[in-house]
C-alpha cells in the first residue's frame, strides 16, 4: 500500500466528526477545501489525493474508459485508502468511526466503494454525481448502522445513466443505508444548489 498525500485540519470544540474530502478526476487534496466551511462548521477536515494518475490527472482508482472501471483496482485502492485513513486516525487522533465522506465524481465513487466494501466504517457520505463503482453485487453487503447517505445527480449529466443512478440508490437502500437523493437540473458540474442541499442534510444528521 502506498501512503496518500493529504491535508488534515483539526478543529477545537470538535463534534468528533471528520469531513473526509475526496476530489474528482484531475483535482487534488486542495480542491474541495474551500467547500468545507460551506458544508458545515465544527468538523475536522481530512482531504486526500487519489493515488492513481490518468495522463497526469489524479484519481482514486483506474478506469478503462469513461465510466468503465477497473474493478480490481477499485478493490485494491479502497483497501489502500481505508488502511491509510485508519493509520492516520491513530497518528492524528481523530475518530475513524466518525467520518463523513464528501466526494465529487471519482471521489464520490471511491466513497461509494467504501460503503460497499466497509459498510460499517463511514458515519455518513455525501456523493455528488456518483456512479456505482462495483458491479455484480446483489445484496452482498449490509450495514447495521443505517448511516445516512446524500446523493445528488445532474439531470443533464452526460456521463451518468439515470437508470443506473436509480439502481445504485436502490442497492444502497436495500443494504441498510438511509439514502436522500436529489436530481438537479444541471450537468456533471457541481453547483451551489448541491452545496446548499448537502449542508442542510449534514446539519440535520450530524
Ligand atoms: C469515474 O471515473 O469515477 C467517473 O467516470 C467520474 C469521473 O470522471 O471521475
Amino acid at each position: 500500500f502506498k501512503p496518500m498525500q493529504y491535508i488534515y485540519q483539526p478543529v477545537d470544540n470538535a463534534t468528533g466528526y471528520t469531513l473526509l474530502l475526496l476530489h474528482g478526476t484531475g483535482g487534488d487534496e486542495r480542491d474541495l477545501l474551500p467547500l468545507a466551511p460551506q458544508l458545515g462548521a465544527g468538523f475536522n477536515i481530512l482531504s486526500l489525493r487519489g493515488n492513481v494518475e490518468e495522463h497526469g490527472m489524479p484519481r482514486f482508482f483506474r478506469r478503462l474508459g469513461m465510466g468503465i472501471f477497473d474493478e480490481k483496482d477499485v478493490h485494491f485502492r479502497t483497501h489502500e485508502m481505508v488502511h491509510f485513513i485508519k493509520e492516520l486516525a491513530d497518528r492524528e487522533e481523530f475518530d475513524s468511526n466518525k467520518l463523513i465522506a464528501a466526494g465529487y465524481s471519482n471521489g464520490a465513487n471511491i466513497a461509494g466503494a467504501v460503503l460497499i466494501l466497509y459498510p460499517e466504517l463511514l458515519a455518513g457520505a455525501v456523493l455528488f454525481r456518483p456512479m456505482q463503482p462495483l458491479s455484480g453485487l446483489e445484496d452482498s453487503f449490509e450495514t447495521q448502522r443505517q448511516q445516512p447517505v446524500f446523493i445528488s445527480s445532474g439531470k443533464h449529466d452526460g456521463t451518468v445513466e439515470p437508470a443506473a443512478t436509480q439502481g445504485y440508490i436502490s442497492l444502497l437502500k436495500a443494504n441498510g443505508f438511509n439514502v436522500t437523493a436529489h436530481d438537479l437540473p444541471t450537468g456533471h458540474n457541481l453547483t451551489q444548489e448541491d452545496i446548499g442541499l448537502a449542508s442542510q442534510w449534514i446539519k440535520a444528521h450530524f
